[in-house]
C-alpha cells in the first residue's frame, strides 16, 4: 500500500459524534495499521478514528507512515523495562487519547496480564496463521515447513494467553505447490488486511455474544 496515496482522517469533530478511538500499538512496517487507517479514510470503517500509534521501537516503519498521515504517535521504550512497567505507560497514554479499542499490529511484545484486565474485550491482534495451528512467532514458516495445504489469518480478542483469545475472523489463504515462505506471507498479508477491517466493524458494532470461547453474531447484518 503506498502511504500518500491514504487521505488524511477526517477531524473527529467534523464526523459522528459517536466515533469511537482506536489506538494501534505496533513494532515495525504497519501495513495492518496503514490498512485500517485506509479503511477509516474510504469510509470501510465507519465508526472509528485513530487516536494514537504507539511504538515500542523507535525505528518502526508505521510510526513514520503515522506521522506522514498526521496521526498522534508515541515511541514508548520497553528496551530494560519490566512488561508491566512498561504496560503502565502505554496504558496512560492509551486513557490520555481516550482510546476505545486497542489494535495490535505487529506489536512484538507481551502484554501483562494487568494490561489485558485494563481493556477487557477490547484488544484485538492479527495472527498469519489459523489458529490454534501455530501460535508464537514466524506462523507463516511454521505452516510452510508443516506442509499444510491450508493457512491463513485470525483476528481475535486478546486474553492473558499467547494467541489465544476467542476468534472474530479467520480467513483462509490455500497453499501453492509453487509457494516459497515469501510469497505465502504475502498472500496471507493481503487476506490481513481484508480481517482486519472487517474485525473492526463486527467488535464496534457490537452486535455478537461470547458463548464459551465462541464469537457468535447476533445479526447476519455484515458490512
Ligand atoms: C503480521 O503478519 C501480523 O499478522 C503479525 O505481525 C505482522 C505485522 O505486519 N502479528 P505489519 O507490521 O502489520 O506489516
Amino acid at each position: 500500500m503506498v502511504n500518500n496515496q491514504i487521505e488524511a482522517q477526517a477531524a473527529p469533530e467534523a464526523r459522528s459524534l459517536i466515533l469511537k478511538n482506536l489506538g494501534i500499538l505496533l513494532s515495525g512496517r504497519g501495513s495492518n495499521f496503514e490498512a485500517i487507517a485506509h479503511s477509516i479514510a474510504s469510509g470501510k470503517i465507519p465508526d472509528a478514528h485513530i487516536a494514537i500509534v504507539i511504538s515500542n521501537k523507535p525505528e518502526a516503519g508505521g510510526l513514520e507512515t503515522a506521522k506522514k498521515l498526521n496521526l498522534p504517535t508515541a515511541f514508548i521504550a520497553s528496551k530494560g523495562k519490566g512488561r508491566e512497567i512498561h504496560d503502565r505507560e502505554i496504558v496512560a497514554a492509551l486513557r490520555e487519547h481516550q482510546v476505545d479499542l486497542v489494535c495490535l499490529a505487529g506489536y512484538m511484545r507481551l502484554l501483562s496480564p494487568w494490561f489485558v484486565q485494563q481493556f477487557p474485550k477490547r484488544i484485538l491482534n492479527i495472527h498469519p496463521s489459523l489458529l490454534p495451528a501455530f501460535p508464537g512467532l514466524e506462523a507463516q514458516q511454521q505452516a510452510f515447513a508443516y506442509g499444510v495445504k491450508v493457512t491463513g489469518c485470525t483476528v481475535h480478542f486478546v486474553d492473558e494467553e499467547l494467541d489465544h483469545g476467542s476468534i472474530i475472523v479467520q480467513k483462509t489463504v490455500p497453499v501453492l505447490d509453487s509457494d516459497d515462505e515469501h510469497a505465502l506471507t504475502m498472500r496471507i498479508l493481503e487476506q490481513e488486511h481484508l480481517a482486519y477491517t472487517e474485525a473492526i466493524n463486527l467488535v464496534l458494532e457490537g452486535s455478537y455474544d461470547i458463548a464459551g470461547r465462541r464469537f457468535v453474531r447476533k445479526t447476519s447484518v455484515h458490512r
